[in-house]
Order: C-alpha cells, then structure tokens, then sequence
C-alpha cells in the first residue's frame, strides 16, 4: 500500500487526538499528536520559570531541546513528560509559546520529518494548511464549545469549574484562530465532521468510510 497521510485538525477538546489514536490503531499507521510538541516545549519554558511573551528566549530554548516520541510517549530531553504537559496551567500558556513564528518552523520541520516516507495520522491545528498541505485526507473535527468544555471536564481528574474550563477553551481557540502565523483554520479541502451529537465510533466509522471509499 502506498503511504498515506492523514490530517486532522480543529479547535480544543473537539476529540481530535482520541479519534486519531483509535482511527491509527485500526488501520495500523503511526500517529502522531502535534500538540504534545507545543505542550512539551511550554512546560520547558515554565519550568524555567522564563516569560511566555520572552520570544527572544523561547526561540533559544526551543532551538536546544529535544522533544522526542517512543511508543506515542513524549519525551523532552529524554525525560517522559506525558503527564506534565497535560496541566491546567500548561493549557492555559500554551497558545502564547505557540504564536511564535520560528518556535512553529522549528516543530514543523520536526513534523515533516517524522512523516517523511511513511504513513502517518498527525492532529493538530495547522496540519491540513500547513504541515501536510498534499495529506490525502484531511478532516476538521469540531464541536459546541458545551460540549467540548465538558468532554474537557470528564477527562480531568481535577476539582475544575465547568464554566471556568469552558473560558479557558475559548480563550485558547481565540489566540489559536487569530496568531498571525498559521492560525488555526479549515483547509479549503478538508471534511468537516461535528462530532457534538457523535460517540466515538461513529466519528470513527464515518471517517473510515471516507477513507475506504477512495482506496
Ligand atoms: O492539541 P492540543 O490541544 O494539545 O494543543 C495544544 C496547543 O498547541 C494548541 O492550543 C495550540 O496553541 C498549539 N498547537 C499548535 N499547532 C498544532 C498543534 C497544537 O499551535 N499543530
């Protein structure tokens, strides 16, 4: 079979990554979730307690480290940081460390990289645009801002607010939409799939029979 590349983008919490690991898993092609190299490079940057809008040392630190994937783990300088990247603050910083141009030409390459001669399912928000422009399929998943925030609420173990969670949300679509270097949009080519009255597995199959069909 020839490689094929998926791209799958759309706002927050509308189950892009859950649906890209499954749809993965199902037709056996690596996955690969681009906003765990954001997340990872935030916590970095936090870590070192440096200022989200500092660009000039961002730029530096994102030219340093190493961000890593083994087994759909994310490693940052060989640490695994799966849990660490997932936090409410790191949430809430990481549009403003994603804003940067040469912070994005930096994990683009790194993404293309990974997708160069293989099949591969990237989720992210400037996959379809950007990153994978000849992806063989493209979707954007999205979802009322309800329903999001409360899928949100469901995945945290933490005493959150709903409502806070949901201006967070908005918060973060807003910077993600309006940055000035590839913001978060629709391809021109992509499918729109509203996954708010959707489970799982329909979105799953929906996609697949997309998929198949053109095979
Ligand atoms: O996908 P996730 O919600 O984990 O992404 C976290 C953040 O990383 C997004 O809100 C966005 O600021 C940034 N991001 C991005 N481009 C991508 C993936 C994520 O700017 N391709």
């Amino acid at each position: 079979m020839k490689n094929i590349h998926i791209a799958i983008d759309g706002p927050a919490g509308a189950g892009k990554s859950t649906i890209a690991k499954r749809l993965a898993q199902e037709i056996h092609i690596d996955y690969l979730d681009t906003g765990a190299m954001y997340r990872a490079l935030t916590y970095h940057i936090l870590q070192l307690n440096v200022d989200v809008e500092d660009e000039e040392t961002i730029i530096k630190e994102a030219e340093k480290i190493d961000i890593d994937f083994n087994n759909n783990c994310i490693y940052l300088n060989g640490i695994n940081v799966d849990i660490d990247i997932r936090t409410q603050k790191v949430s809430n910083n990481v549009s403003a460390v994603s804003k940067f141009a040469r912070v994005r030409e930096l994990m683009v390459d790194k993404q293309r990289e990974i997708a160069n001669g293989k099949s591969v399912i990237m989720d992210g928000r400037d996959i379809g645009t950007v990153v994978l422009p000849k992806a063989e399929y493209k979707f954007y998943l999205d979802a009322s801002i309800d329903i999001r925030a409360q899928r949100r609420y469901e995945q945290l173990d933490q005493n959150m607010d709903i409502e806070e969670l949901k201006r967070d949300i908005a918060n973060r679509d807003k910077m993600d939409q309006t940055r000035e270097v590839s913001p978060l949009k629709k391809a021109d080519d992509a499918i729109v799939i509203d996954t708010s009255n959707m489970t799982i597995d329909e979105v799953l199959q929906t996609m697949k029979s997309i998929i198949n069909e053109e095979e």
